[in-house]
Order: C-alpha cells, then structure tokens, then sequence
C-alpha cells in the first residue's frame, strides 16, 4: 500500500460538478466562473445575502433558467458525471433525476394521491399500466419517506391544497421520490412555514440523507448549521467558499464569510 495517495481517493463521488459556470440574464452577469464539487450523499446548504445568485445557480443545475429567452449560460454542470447542458440531454430526463422544492409549496389542485402519482406516471407515460395495488405501494412508502403518512393514510383523496403549508411542503417532496431523483435541489423550502413546521420539514430532510443529495438553499444560518454537512458561501454570484460547515461557520476562510454569518450584509 502507497501511502502518498489520499486516502478518500476512488471514493468521493461528485453528484454535482460545476466548470467556469457563467450565466447573463441579458447583459447582467448573475453567475461568475462558479466552480463546484458538491458530494454525493450529503446535504450541502448554500448561503449569502439576497441577490447574490443562489436561486439561479440552482435553476441552472436542472436547466429551468432557460425558459427565459435571455439567459446565457457558459461553462458546463455535470450531474453524476454526464452534463446537463450536452446535445443528447432530454430535459424529461434531467428532471427525473434532478428535483426542486421551491420557497411556497405548489402541490397541484387535485388529491394527496394524485399528486404523488402525477409526476411517476408522466415519467412512465406509455411504458406501463400501474396496477392498483402498486401505485398505493407508491404512495404510502414516499409519503412514509417524508414522515407524513401517519397523518394523511385516512385521506388520501382530499385535496392536497387543503393541507398545512407544511403538509404541503412535505407532498412537494414526497412526489418527487418516486422518479427516484439522484438530486433535490431546495430553494428556501422551510421560508414560508412557522417554527414548527420548519423543524418538521428540517427533521423529514436529515431523514433523506444519504439516499439522496441534497442542496438547500437557506437564509437562516442556524438552519444551515443543523441541517447541512458541506456549506458554500456566495456574494455577488461567486463563490467566495466551501466547507465543512462547522468548520466554515467556526472558522471561516474568507474575511467575507466571516462579515456575512456575523450579520455584518443583509
Ligand atoms: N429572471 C431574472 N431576470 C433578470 N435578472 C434576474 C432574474 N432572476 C434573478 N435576477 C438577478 O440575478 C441576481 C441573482 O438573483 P437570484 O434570485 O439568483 O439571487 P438569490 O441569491 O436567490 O437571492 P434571494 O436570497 O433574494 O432569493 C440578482 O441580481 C437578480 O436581480
Ligand atoms: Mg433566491
């Protein structure tokens, strides 16, 4: 055995790789020469004030930036190795392996059920005729994965929009795991619930550790302590640095990390 090699070497795998990622919403550049190795398997939280590219970074790992006719992205994101902006990409795809939980739940206007059902029949669509008795294999084990299904099991076919935000909340990420997504990207997920229901939804992602990577945005540096292992921090749409988060938030690297988790921006 050498002992010169580093000893995580053939182990770490990336589930997000980033090389001089640039981006311009018109001539506005909101992403600069971001260069990221996110690991696989963990919850990485990704902090900095208002306006310094958090949200968009994460619409650019499953492509939704595009949408806008003006965006312009340069540089290349790798997600379990493949690109996401290559030629032979098919967005379906992309989004199947890639999820997003966004700031205000958006369950869809129909039952708990059918919500969770929606988005694995899309993504099954012609290929097969679900038995009964698996799509309720299906909805019981994701609603069990978010810890809601001890409180919805006996109603099912109300609506999901009926739910408390933090129900709500909790769906949103149910129905995402039946694709089984290797990524869940959160943008400030816990923002618009109250105290308790952001312990709830704090304690339903510990639980996803592991199976899934997991890259949450946050504002509330204490939420980000909790919940996250590596932390990145952002200003101006760079990324001034990237930790092991007790180590970032102990002893920062960068005198503006420090600035920033005192409170000293907004
Ligand atoms: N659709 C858009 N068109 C033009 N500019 C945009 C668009 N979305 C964001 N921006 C700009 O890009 C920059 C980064 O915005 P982004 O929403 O990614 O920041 P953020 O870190 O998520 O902020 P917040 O913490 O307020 O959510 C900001 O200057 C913002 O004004
Ligand atoms: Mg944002």
């Amino acid at each position: 055995m050498t002992t010169n090699a580093p000893p995580t070497k053939g182990l770490v795998r990336y589930a997000i790789e980033t090389h001089g990622l640039n981006l311009w919403y018109g001539t506005f550049q909101a992403l600069n020469d971001i260069n990221l190795k996110i690991k696989a398997g963990m919850i990485t939280s990704l902090i900095g004030p208002s306006g310094c590219g958090k949200t968009t970074f994460l619409r650019s790992v499953n492509r939704i930036n595009e949408r806008l006719g003006y965006v312009r992205t340069e540089g290349r994101i790798d997600v379990i190795g493949n690109n996401v902006y290559g030629e032979d990409v098919e967005i379906v795809q992309l989004r199947k392996r890639v999820g997003m939980v966004f700031q205000r739940p958006n369950p869809l206007p129909v039952s708990i059920r059918d919500n969770i059902l929606y988005g694995y029949k899309l993504h099954m669509r012609g290929r097969e005729h679900l038995r009964r008795d698996v799509e309720d294999e299906i909805v019981e084990s994701s609603l069990r994965q978010v810890l809601l299904w001890d409180a919805v099991k006996d109603r099912l076919n109300k609506k999901a929009t009926e739910l408390s935000l933090e129900g709500q909340q909790k769906l949103c990420i149910a129905r995402l795991l039946p694709v089984k997504p290797d990524v869940l990207l959160m943008d400030e997920p816990c923002s618009a619930l109250d105290p308790k229901g952001t312990e709830a939804v704090e304690e339903l992602i510990r639980e996803l550790r592991g199976n899934y990577t997991i890259l949450i945005v946050t504002h509330n540096m204490a939420q980000a302590r909790r919940a996250s292992e590596e932390c990145i921090f952002m200003l101006l749409g760079r990324v001034i640095e990237h930790g092991v988060t007790p180590e970032l938030f102990l002893t920062p690297a960068r005198q503006e990390t420090a600035d920033y988790i005192e409170g000293r921006y907004g």
